[in-house]
């Protein structure tokens, strides 16, 4: 365990030191990423979306397949060997949690198998998770966390959820304006609304713990959207945050479980270079501006005018609502599967590559879990790499 003397971030009972490792789709946070974060005591979350793509014997059954069922199947053989391979790397410390976005088609099948496979915790985001507890009800255990935006979807699931007896036991806080990926507001103008800044959602909230009689030990409110310094997760800690999340930082580390190619991209893009636009899934999303993102921003305008009803072009189905197989046309008109699992192979022409707004906390520099998690924590910055021999 890294030997910080910090406040701890308390779980069902489980202390962990306050990082938050965000999960990443498609396949970005495997058992790799995860399972080095939860070694230093901290939560390392498996993201659950499309992870057969890191197991050759899963995409020779399916890479080139049209079935549904098989590639669903697939999916949860490789869900259930990425949590097993995750616990064993964690050696007994920190937590797994498993990241279910509720937009996606398979979401239920995801939550029942991430319980089954003895993940700690599952994290839902891109959607309100209303219905968490209840599928989760056979499996007492695992820790519920949804990821919420703003007071208002906070308030909505608490009572939901309160009127099942049941409560989070923490809550992710994601700032539309800095986060990677898809964000929680639902128009891309709103992306930076005031109501979303962290002072206002964690003060409010504490509020809303107030007159809901929640204790505020009860929900640790997890901060994540920007953060790159130890200055800043220090602010988040005095405003009432207990812990952080990070993404786009651990993505890009040692650890991460993309190509290298991925990472580069992540790490070297200039603030000039990424950009907010709609993704299929009707959220606004951010990434850098890859040679493709940037050839169909071009064209989005005309896609979206001619958007139809289609079959989904890989019939995999994987979102509940697709703007291009639906025909949504405030949506984006683009297969997201595809292009993620381009990205996640590090091919720099094709991929998208979902990055936060803001400089990261090693530069270009790629370095290891442990030295992102003991800089964020103490403020020490590890020393430079030696120059190699060559
Ligand atoms: C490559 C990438 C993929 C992501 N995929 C997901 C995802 O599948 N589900 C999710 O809830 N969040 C996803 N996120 C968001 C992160 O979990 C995290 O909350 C966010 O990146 C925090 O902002 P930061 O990158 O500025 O640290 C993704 C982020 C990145 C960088
Ligand atoms: S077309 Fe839409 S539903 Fe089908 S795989 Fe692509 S993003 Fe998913």
């Amino acid at each position: 365990m890294l030997q910080t003397e910090c406040r701890s971030l308390n779980i069902r009972g489980k202390a962990l030191l306050p990082i938050v490792q965000g999960g990443m789709g498609v396949g970005i946070s495997a058992h790799r990423l995860a399972g080095s974060v939860a070694r230093q005591d901290a939560l390392g979350t498996i993201s659950s979306v499309d992870l057969r793509r890191h197991h050759a014997d899963l995409m020779a059954q399916t890479g080139k397949s049209r079935d549904k069922e098989l590639i669903d199947r697939a999916n949860l053989i490789a869900l259930d060997r990425e949590i097993k391979a995750a616990r064993v790397l964690a050696e007994g410390k920190g937590m797994i949690a498993v990241n279910i976005m509720r937009a996606v088609a398979e979401y239920a099948a995801y939550v029942r198998q991430s319980c089954e496979s003895g993940a700690d915790a599952v994290v839902v985001g891109a959607g309100l998770p209303l219905d968490l507890p209840e599928l989760t009800a056979d499996h007492p255990q695992v820790a519920l966390i949804p990821i919420l935006s703003d007071v208002r979807g906070i308030s909505l699931v608490l009572k939901k959820w309160m009127r099942k007896n049941r409560l989070p036991d923490a809550i992710v806080i994601e700032n539309p304006r800095h986060a990677a990926g898809h964000l929680g507001a639902s128009r891309l103008e709103d992306v930076n609304d005031p109501h979303f800044a962290f002072s206002v959602v964690i003060e409010g909230t504490l509020e809303l713990f107030r007159q809901l009689g929640i204790e505020r030990e009860r929900i640790p409110l997890i901060a994540a959207g920007g953060v790159n310094s130890h200055d800043t997760v220090r602010e988040l800690f005095a405003m009432g945050a207990a812990a952080i999340q990070l993404g786009t930082a651990f993505a890009v580390t040692a650890e991460g479980d993309a190509q290298p190619a991925f990472k580069k991209v992540l790490a070297q893009a200039k603030p000039e270079d990424i950009v907010t636009f709609m993704s299929v899934a009707g959220l606004p999303a951010r990434a850098v501006r890859t040679p493709w993102l940037a050839n169909y921003l071009d064209k989005e305008a005309k896609l979206q005018k001619k958007a139809g009803q289609k079959p989904c072009t890989v019939g995999f189905d994987c979102l509940q609502q697709c703007g291009l197989r639906d025909g949504i046309g405030k949506a984006g008109q683009f297969c997201i599967d595809t292009q993620l699992a381009f990205a996640l192979n590090g091919d720099i022409k094709r991929g998208l590559f979902f990055r936060g707004s803001e400089p990261l906390p090693f530069g270009s520099e790629i370095r290891s879990v442990v030295e992102l998690i003991r800089y964020l924590l103490s403020g020490v910055r590890p020393p430079l790499p030696e120059p190699s021999a060559a």
